[in-house]
């Protein structure tokens, strides 16, 4: 099957896509996506923007904080993103008092640039196929041999680097990566929230949009070239690349192309897969909705909690609002009838030969036997994960836990150190966190849950009299626990100073509880994972040569992609169409001082008044957003825009509303990539922050 697939990508047959459909794979780009790209406008070969012997466009790309990405614009290692992207990091950085978060940040010198521990930057060195030497080994059972020699070679060619190795096509093809990390990653600005977050939630996954969706950080490096972790003589990295940037502005029909770092995508799932998928996210709303609501009250209420809890809640809302909006659109878009019918074309064309019926005439099947054993246990285990779980107590005691046996598996401690190590893992967490909030949010999580969940997975014996879950007086457990609990504060925790002792703590007894009940749906959970796998498999080589002759990609999977296509409108519903821009006009009409997602600073509308936008201005005023028809998913956050000649043109920070289902399948007519243009950034950075000492040190392609 593997072979099958080896041969099928190197007989591809070049055809022009009709859609712009597609989060192509860099190394393959020459191979699939020459003609096409050619096609569509790019004045770059593939070899310019993918390339491991020389420079190429992918040097400026890097993946930032894990879950996002981000593009280096200067020879000093400047890193633009989204602002939602930089979001935790500065919120870890504000204060009441330097409040960044809210009031943004501008470093007008180098010395004012602020480091944030835990944040890094990866870039690519290179990826490469290794499917057909791991066949070979594998013929001859010696895999792990192969990839262990591999992978070592790598390591040895690449000093400084990571080597690891990643499967796409559901298994079906393998690659060897090669990546270099930076540790010392600075803050160099942000507007205020009001503008990088405008809109907020109300705003969030829709067009017509008006945020100003972007954030700075500096990489540095140490003073002989070598990632190092911070130090106060680290210097700017000296890139191998950075972006021009283009201020000729954004036009219907541009060619634009996104490299980035999508993160997952669900385009080769069954219809099975599809449906369970959407009842685990109804799950997971029903239960934010329940934490949410008091996160929000409290924050409301006390500027103090807006600040600890902002980040917090912006990504818990960000999946919730997500997966409503995908609920919405497959039923709109009849999402699951079309894959059903697509998968019965599949096998009308499997059962035309004996041997494809060979190869891929039970997968289907065991890939909705594995789906329906799992189903079950799947959910009742998202239940306990985002209701009882959700707790942040709870989360607390599990993270301590965890910081314990990772000191105890190195070796000999005692229980002094292991302690000590628990409350390492745990202590940046109390920072941002409000027990009365927590205590409420206990309360009705665990409400949520005894109503939701089987009696089977009662949280029973919870101590002190508390047995049984059912008759619970949750009400009055809840402040008990939080009352008892040294895991409330960080002093409580520290005066503790015992595992044994915290070990017996109220909250370890309820994690205990939850934990048990994980444990036990385990077995049945990864119980089908083989067959689910091996179906998969099987499922994705078929279609692979079910479509051979086209171009492919792969799942999303957090490695570098290439997504082109052009500027492009769209009509969300009957007779309603959306231009592709936004303007400042639009941020001053949806301006509301009494609703905090929509408050305008008064610099701002200065600005806006005395018509001053600098160089940035197309037609006297300054445009906000635009559209593109590109194929971006999470994780492709902060990715740069660019034209045809590789310039920086904007940032992507968004999907929109009508698409949701988009990670499953993609809507030309509907499918749209939000994106900030780069003139709305460079004003801000300009005009609002007068961080003159920022543009001075950009790149403009004139
Ligand atoms: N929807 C955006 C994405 O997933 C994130 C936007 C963050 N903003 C917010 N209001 N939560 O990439």
């Amino acid at each position: 099957m593997k072979k099958l697939l080896s041969l099928a990508v190197a007989a591809l047959i070049f055809v022009p896509a009709i859609a712009d459909e597609g989060m192509w794979l860099l190394p393959l780009l020459n191979k699939m996506n020459k003609k096409d790209l050619a096609a569509a406008g790019c004045k770059l070969t593939p070899e310019e923007i993918y390339n491991i012997n020389n420079t190429s466009l992918k040097d400026a790309i890097v993946q930032f904080g894990g879950g996002c990405t981000g593009e280096i614009i200067s020879g000093e290692g400047l890193i633009v993103t989204n602002h939602h992207c930089g979001y935790s990091s500065i919120q870890r950085l504000s204060t009441p008092e330097h409040n960044y978060l809210m009031d943004g940040f501008w470093a007008i010198r180098r010395d004012m640039e602020i480091p944030c521990p835990g944040l890094s930057v990866t870039f690519l060195v290179e990826m490469k196929d290794i499917t057909q030497p791991l066949e070979k080994a594998e013929k001859k059972g010696q895999v792990e041999e192969k990839l262990k020699e591999l992978t070592s070679a790598a390591r040895d060619a690449n000093p400084d680097c990571e080597v690891l190795t990643q499967t796409f096509y559901n298994d079906n093809v393998t690659y060897l990566i090669v990546y270099k990390v930076y540790n010392d990653v600075r803050f160099v600005g942000a507007p205020p929230a009001s503008i990088g977050k405008f809109g907020g939630e109300t705003d969030n996954w829709m067009w017509p949009r008006h945020t100003g969706d972007f954030s700075m950080f500096r990489v540095y490096m140490a003073p002989d070239g070598s990632p190092a972790e911070y130090s106060e003589d680290n210097v700017p990295l000296q890139p191998k690349n950075h972006l021009k940037i283009s201020l000729k502005g954004v036009h219907e029909n541009d060619y634009t192309m996104i490299m980035g770092y999508p993160g997952r995508t669900q385009r080769f799932q069954t219809a099975a897969q599809l449906e369970d998928m959407v009842a685990q996210n109804r799950i997971r709303i029903d239960a934010r909705t329940v934490r949410q609501n008091l996160m929000w009250e409290a924050m409301c209420a006390d500027p103090k909690v807006q600040l600890e809890y902002a980040s917090k809640y912006a990504s818990s809302a960000n999946g919730w609002k997500k997966w409503q909006g995908m609920e919405l659109a497959f039923k709109k878009l009849g999402i699951v009838a079309r894959e059903k019918e697509k998968e019965e074309r599949f096998m009308e064309w499997v059962a035309k030969k004996p041997k494809r019926q060979e190869q891929y005439g039970s997968a289907l099947g065991e890939i909705s036997e594995a789906v329906e054993k799992a189903r079950e246990p799947m959910a009742a285990y998202t239940l306990l994960v985002e209701a009882p779980y959700g707790i942040e107590l709870v989360g607390f005691v599990g993270r301590f836990f965890r910081g314990v046996s990772k000191k105890q598996q190195e070796g000999e401690c005692s229980d002094e150190e292991a302690f000590a190590a628990g409350v390492n893992a745990v202590k940046g967490l109390y920072r941002d966190y409000e027990p009365t909030l927590d205590r409420k949010e206990a309360v009705a999580l665990l409400e949520f849950y005894r109503e939701r969940a089987d009696e089977r997975f009662a949280l029973d014996s919870l101590g002190n009299g508390f047995e049984d879950f059912e008759t619970l007086d949750i009400e009055r457990y809840a402040s008990w626990l939080f009352e008892e609990s040294a895991f409330t504060s960080l002093e409580k925790l520290t005066a503790a100073g015992s595992v044994e002792k915290v070990s017996a703590d109220p909250a370890a007894v309820l994690q205990d509880a939850i934990i048990s009940k994980i444990a036990g749906l385990y077995p049945a959970i990864m119980g089908p994972q083989e067959l689910l796998q091996k179906g998969s498999k099987a499922f994705t080589a078929g279609l692979m040569e079910w479509e051979k002759g086209q171009p492919s990609y792969p799942d999303a999977n957090f490695t570098m992609r290439l997504t082109y296509g052009h500027v492009l409108p769209y009509s969300p519903k009957d007779a309603v169409l959306y231009r592709y821009y936004t303007t400042l006009t639009g941020v001053m009409e949806k301006e509301d001082p009494t609703n905090p997602e929509f408050i305008v600073p008064e610099k701002l509308k200065e600005l806006y008044g005395s018509r001053d936008f600098g160089r940035y201005a197309e037609d006297g005023m300054i445009r906000t957003c635009f559209l593109t028809n590109n194929d971006i998913t999470g994780g492709n956050s902060g990715s740069p825009v660019l034209n045809a000649n590789g310039e920086l043109i904007g940032l992507a920070f968004d999907g929109n509303w009508e698409s949701m289902s988009s990670d499953v399948m993609f809507e030309p007519d509907l499918q749209r990539c939000i994106c900030v243009d780069i003139r709305y950034v460079l004003f801000l950075v300009e005009k609002l922050g007068g961080a003159k000492n920022i543009i001075d040190e950009l790149d403009f392609a004139y």
